[in-house]
């Protein structure tokens, strides 16, 4: 049988290097069990001292004290160490490279719509006309009534209604506005001449889409009433605006057209922007964005009717008027060459960042 001494000795090996493997904390509790706790193999050499004779007792307990103190000592060291260790690595796993490049930040930008209409609202109002809205949802009195189109009159037909579910003495009376016109009305009916004003906002139709024809589109209404106002500064006017925002190389001219509100009434054409009006592509091919014509129309206008002026009340004697509506999609369409004005409302990115 190995004396107590030896015994102590055996334990403080095995002790050290099992400790110098431990490499976390239940590691660690699991060893101070081992040999400090209270069934530990140091703490039983300490129990049997007590019946050792007296010389023997001194000499293998001081070894034995000695002994426990040191091993609570590396304990403790190692507890230290395996600390050490544990904030080393999280700051090296947090360690800031400042030389890794930056990741980009996703820009947005404005809608080809939306750049389009802020350039034709920036156009009329360099040319002194001032922005104003109305509302989506009209009465059919201002979108139709007031503007000549009474019931049962075929030129409602131009406009495929959408009616809201409202009725007032029986008939349907609200709809969502099928152009901006309703705000000819409605603006002169607060104010007096001079007039010179431009209405963006949506419009929308009861409409089978097409690459030219969607159930919602956006307008901008023009309108200038004052003294001695001609069809001279009706063309003036948007021949300017043609020039501005399609530059001056495009040609353009007016055609007969028909609307209740306006007498005379005129479309604008200016000549294709994908043929440069000769209405073939260079290949030959017959081009599809004029339909061959070589010209593509992209507003309705004319003289404001002078009935329209005196239901307002102003003297249709002593002032005249003219009006236009334009689609902004269309104008987006032939800037930019996008050839189905449905793509501009399709959330599609790849589209949309091109402008
Ligand atoms: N409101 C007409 C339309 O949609 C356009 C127009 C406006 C015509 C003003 C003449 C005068 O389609």
């Amino acid at each position: 049988m190995p004396s107590l001494l030896e015994e102590l000795k055996e334990i403080e090996v095995a002790a050290r290097s099992q400790l110098a493997e431990a490499r976390d904390d239940a590691a660690l509790e699991e060893w101070r069990i081992a040999y400090l706790g209270r069934r530990g193999r140091l703490t039983l050499v300490l129990r049997a001292l007590a019946s050792l004779p007296l010389e023997e007792r001194r000499k293998v307990g001081a070894e034995a004290n000695r002994l426990k103190e040191a091993l609570g000592a590396a304990l403790a060291q190692r507890q230290a160490q395996l600390e050490e260790a544990r904030l080393t690595a999280v700051m090296e796993r947090g360690r800031l490279d400042v030389t890794l490049p930056g990741r980009p930040r996703a820009q947005g930008r404005l809608h080809p719509v939306t750049q389009t209409l802020r350039d034709v609202l920036h156009c009329f109002e360099s040319m002194g006309f001032q922005v104003v809205e109305g509302p989506e949802v009209e009465w059919d009195r201002y979108n139709f009534e007031a503007l000549r189109i009474p019931r049962d009159h075929p030129a409602r037909d131009m406009w495929a209604t959408l009616w809201v579910d409202y009725e007032k003495d029986g008939e349907r009376s609200m709809l969502l506005r099928t152009h901006t016109s309703p705000n000819q009305v409605r603006y002169m009916e607060g104010h007096q001449p001079p007039i010179r004003i431009v209405v963006p906002g949506r419009v929308y139709r009861f409409e089978a889409t097409d690459p030219i024809h969607d159930w919602m589109h956006t307008q901008v209404e023009g309108l200038a009433v004052d003294e001695g106002i001609s069809m001279a500064d009706l063309k003036g006017t948007l021949a300017e605006f043609v020039r501005r925002i399609f530059g001056a190389d495009r040609k353009m001219f007016f055609h007969c057209d028909y609307f209740p509100f306006t007498e005379p009434s005129m479309g604008l054409l200016i000549d294709c922007v994908v043929c440069n009006g000769e209405g073939r592509l260079r290949d030959g091919q017959g081009c599809s964005t004029c339909k061959e014509t070589g010209w593509i129309e992209v507003l309705g206008s004319g003289m404001v009717h002078p009935e329209i002026l005196a239901n307002v009340g102003y003297d249709a004697e002593r002032y005249t008027g003219f009006a236009w509506g334009m689609g902004i999609e269309r104008i987006a369409m032939l800037r930019y060459g996008v050839e189905d004005v449905r793509l501009f409302y399709q959330n599609d990115l790849r589209l949309l960042e091109q402008f």
